[in-house]
């Protein structure tokens, strides 16, 4: 090859990196910056329908959509797990929003039982909006074969993350596609796209709800409904054990009011750029620096974790 034959192909190179990280730029600071500033939205959730449904919905990530979605006038029902919490969120968000409450308590590691009940209940609503949000974790990071009462955690894991996922859309879709209208939200993980180790079923489980996800909006785009798989990095929720808010692991408020100016944008998505840069940077890094990273990462916060319970142990043995 001649040395103009090797400049052009640099340039070409060049040119194609810059193009693609100036799309990349362009497009993250259009769909996370500017449309929160100038408040487009691309979705009007009104004409979605008249009720949005969201599971896991008293803390965190959950809680947030739910606010989020009375504040775009929806009418919200409210799927979790304890009554009194549920109570007095439906409480609060009809006297802040003025918009109609439902809630359900609901035990999404409980059998196929539960889904006939939440068929009655969601039964003849005009649901626009589904937030499928309910998740499990592991306590902290561990060995597969080190996890406590992993037995029971791996089929909890199962059944909150994958099996709800599909019977909620089981359950709401067809109203969704006989009225020719809707979104669901489906809540991945990042942890679904980069390497997870010692969480190994729960990043596992998130991958199946990013690929039904992808894969059902394919086949349902043209009834109009939209299908969003949600993959965010860290949030400071309870699951996360993340207190203080921070760039990287923002509040469940400051990261739903970002997500939701994706829908009907990106049907696979972190939701909030600080997450698409990390994703990003992890899939463009080589994978052994980053499993390296990663894996450490997660050993560390499993040490601190190990110890802390052992304290908790043995301030908890009589005598202490
Ligand atoms: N936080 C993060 O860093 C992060 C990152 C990526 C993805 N995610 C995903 O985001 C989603 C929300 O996570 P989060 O961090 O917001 O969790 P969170 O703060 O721990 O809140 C979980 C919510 O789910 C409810 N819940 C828990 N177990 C339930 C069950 N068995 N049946 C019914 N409701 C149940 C809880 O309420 P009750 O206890 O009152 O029932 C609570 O309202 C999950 O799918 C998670 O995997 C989170």
């Amino acid at each position: 090859m001649g040395i103009y034959d090797s400049t052009f192909l640099a340039y070409v190179c060049i040119t194609v990196v810059l193009f693609q990280l100036s799309r990349f730029l362009l497009a993250g600071l259009y769909n996370h910056f500017l449309t929160i500033r100038l408040g487009i939205k691309f979705v009007d959730f009104k004409y979605l329908g008249k009720w949005a449904v969201v599971t896991g919905c008293t803390d965190g990530i959950g809680k947030a959509f739910a606010e989020i979605l009375a504040e775009e006038g929806m009418s919200i029902y409210l799927i979790s797990r304890s009554q009194d919490k549920l109570d007095e969120l439906a409480k609060s968000i009809s006297a802040k929003y003025k918009v109609d409450t439902k809630t359900l308590a609901i035990d999404f590691s409980q059998g196929d039982e539960i889904y006939s009940l939440i068929e009655k209940h969601l039964a003849e609503l005009d649901i626009g909006v589904l937030v499928n949000n309910v998740g499990l974790s592991y306590s902290y990071p561990e060995y597969f074969l080190n996890v406590e009462n992993r037995d029971a955690l791996f089929k909890d894991i199962i059944r909150i993350n994958c099996v709800a996922v599909v019977d909620m859309c089981k359950i709401v879709l067809p109203g969704m596609v006989e009225r020719k209208r809707g979104a669901i939200i489906n809540v991945s993980s990042l942890a679904a796209k980069i390497p997870h180790p010692l969480l190994s079923v729960y990043s596992a489980s998130k991958a199946f709800v990013d690929k039904f996800s992808v894969d059902l909006g394919l086949e349902y785009e043209s009834s109009g409904i939209t299908i969003q798989s949600l993959l965010p990095g860290y949030v400071a929720t309870k699951m996360s054990k993340i207190r203080g808010e921070s760039l990287m692991a923002p509040s469940p408020k400051t990261f739903v009011m970002n997500a939701i100016r994706t829908l009907g944008v990106h049907g696979r998505t972190t939701g909030y750029f600080p997450h698409t840069v990390m994703d990003y940077l992890m899939n463009t890094i080589t994978p052994q620096l980053v499993n390296m990273f990663v894996l450490n990462a997660l050993l560390s916060l499993r040490k601190r974790a190990i110890k802390q319970k052992n304290k908790a142990q043995a301030q908890a043995q009589p005598g202490y």
